[in-house]
């Protein structure tokens, strides 16, 4: 069986190979075991390049079944019935069963030298999806906050990792701008900011009459009924409501663009709003079908599996976010066609996506079988105290202080190692934003996203942990290895060298690449590829200590000789390490 073929792809997964070849000798072996599920391989031990030991589970099962073998019976026969595969140099039984696994060195050379020539990417999909990324979602005329902060990176990186893989992605920024505050802050406009048809109010007194908008309308009654009233005049569209909506939401956007733009994130605004009409064709047709429930006036909707219910209308009428999350997902699957559906919105929310999901597979709208729907959540961002973060005096962290705050404190230890002297005033620059912005995502990237995790700028900004600043410079440095070459000329047709234990311990944990990004399409976890991109940093700086790869004369620094096979591992590397860094959304300098 041969299984690889180098000339088609450079994007195999040693890790899935392998486990399907034991996987079919399980099954030769031993058809009764019809169950058996995946057997474990792993990577990495001193032993062989890869192990699998699933030869103790197979005894055990065995002898359920009243068949008594050693684990080392059973791993023999697995040898015997393991199919030929040309990444597999050899394979053998060690101690008590285990399997040892030796890659092919001039196969996997053989696929470096494929990715050095074509670059790193996966082959084109037969089969692209259309999947929909939900993702950063902040609320008009409120400040966006570092909820929404974990929302952008993790869903830009998302997006990114599976339009890598050649998926048609669509990215929707599903903001709040409808629904009853709209009317409150419309109202208080009126008294505060008699221009507002004409003038939008700066962002800073928007959020403050935000919320003295919601304190008068929990207390005084005369302007609750006049911010019904505008709810009222704003959803069947009276152009002056309109318009005040227009500017006040306008207002909001120039502000997150900001923050779009400072983070490189692309994404297309498609706000509650959108959905108006469409939540009134949804609403009515739950209701003819039977799905809505009168609950004390309000109208809501159970499914069978769910434990609590959606509230569709309001007792007033109005919709709510429940509302407005149905109608959006029918229009994603209706309209879009959208194959997969993702949202990624903090943990706080999970019981509602779960139960929005249940109804709407109960009224028929959703069918797991077609469209896939998943929650992608996430966990709080703490302050050093480990308490929600918040400012000094309490209040929710602007997201535009703290990047403010990140290209400073970056910019002083720039100026604290002398960069300043050293670089040009624009690389100083690039270096400062591609650092500062960068240590920020990858310090969230690199926390499982389900847990909480504390914000340190001194952490982030620490150049020796797993952090951003680390990969940086150790790429700069491997690209300065090669530039250092400069005009010394040397054939560099040679192939890459493989036959140092460090140069091979590299090779194979850059070919990891593939098993990483498979696991983040299983899990939405880009942890994963942060502790590769470590991995392979920290392999390549032990390469580097070992291996030379160019030789100076000590006396003049004039190269006497440049070992081009460990070159081009250099390059290759590089290679990696780009790719990795541009799918976490990190941009990477020439210098800094
Ligand atoms: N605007 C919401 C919030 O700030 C998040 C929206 C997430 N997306 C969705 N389709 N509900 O909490």
């Amino acid at each position: 069986m041969d299984l690889v073929n180098v000339e088609e792809h450079a994007f195999i997964n040693l890790h899935s190979i392998l486990i399907s070849l034991f996987s079919n000798a399980i099954k030769t072996a031993y058809p009764a075991l019809e169950d058996f599920g995946k057997p474990a391989v792993s990577a990495g031990s001193k032993f062989a390049d890869y192990q699998c030991n699933a030869s103790m589970q197979i005894c055990k099962l065995l002898k359920a079944k009243g068949e008594n073998v050693s684990p080392n019976v059973v791993a023999k026969k697995l040898v015997d019935c393991l199919g030929q595969c040309n990444i597999i140099e050899k394979v053998d039984v060690s101690g008590q069963g285990f399997i040892n696994v030796w890659l092919s060195r001039n196969k996997l050379r053989d696929i470096l030298q494929y990715v050095l020539e074509n670059k790193l990417k996966p082959k084109p999909l037969t089969n692209p999806q259309k999947i929909i990324v939900d993702f950063s979602a902040p609320n008009v005329a409120k400040e966006m906050h570092v909820g929404h902060l974990r929302s952008t990176i993790i869903g830009e990186s998302l997006s990114r990792v599976f339009e890598f893989i050649g998926h048609d992605v669509l990215r929707i920024n599903h903001i709040g701008d409808w629904g009853t505050q709209f009317g409150m802050l419309i109202a208080l406009l009126q008294d505060k900011f008699p221009n507002y048809k004409t003038e939008s109010p700066p962002i800073k007194d928007l959020q403050q009459f935000y919320k003295q908008s919601k304190v008068l309308f929990d207390s005084d009654l005369e302007f609750k009924k006049r911010a019904y009233d505008c709810v009222v005049k704003l959803q069947s569209m009276s152009p002056d409501h309109v318009q005040a909506w227009k500017l006040i939401c306008d207002v909001s956007r120039k502000e997150f663009q900001k923050i779009y733009e400072r983070l490189n994130i692309s994404i297309i605004e498609r706000g509650e709003s959108f959905y108006q009409s469409r939540m009134e064709t949804v609403v009515k047709d739950l209701e003819d079908k039977g799905f809505l429930e009168n609950d004390d006036g309000r109208k809501i909707m159970w499914s069978p599996e769910s434990s609590i219910p959606l509230t569709v209308v309001k007792s007033d009428g109005g919709f709510t976010y429940d509302t407005s999350d149905i109608a959006t997902l029918k229009q994603r699957i209706e309209e879009e066609k959208a194959d997969w559906i993702i949202y990624v919105v903090d943990a706080g929310q999970s019981l509602h996506f779960e139960t929005l999901k249940k109804c709407a597979i109960h009224s028929g709208f959703l069918d797991p079988s077609k469209v896939r729907m998943d929650f992608v959540g996430f966990g709080v961002v703490l302050g050093e105290d480990k308490k929600k973060f918040k400012t000094r005096s309490g209040d929710t962290v602007r997201l535009a202080s703290l990047l403010d705050e990140g290209i400073k404190r970056t910019r002083d230890k720039l100026v604290e190692k002398g960069r300043d002297k050293v670089l040009t005033d624009e690389e100083l620059k690039l270096a400062e934003t591609a650092l500062a912005y960068g240590c920020i995502k990858y310090a969230d990237l690199c926390h499982n996203r389900n847990h909480d995790y504390v914000f340190s700028f001194d952490k982030m900004l620490d150049d020796k942990g797993n952090t951003a600043v680390y990969l940086l410079y150790a790429l700069t440095r491997i690209r300065s290895i090669i530039n250092n070459l400069g005009t010394y000329t040397q054939d560099l047709n040679e192939s890459i060298s493989l036959d140092h234990d460090k140069e091979w311990k590299l090779a194979k944990t850059l070919l990891r690449f593939p098993e990483v990004i498979s696991k983040i399409t299983d899990d939405f976890c880009l942890h994963h590829l942060c502790e590769y991109l470590y991995d392979v940093a920290t392999t390549f700086s032990e390469f580097y200590d070992n291996c030379y790869c160019i030789e100076k004369n000590p006396q003049t620094g004039e190269i006497v000789k440049v070992f081009t096979g460990r070159i081009l591992l250099c390059k290759v590397t590089a290679e990696y390490m780009e790719t990795g860094l541009n799918l976490l959304g990190i941009s990477t300098v020439s210098r800094m």
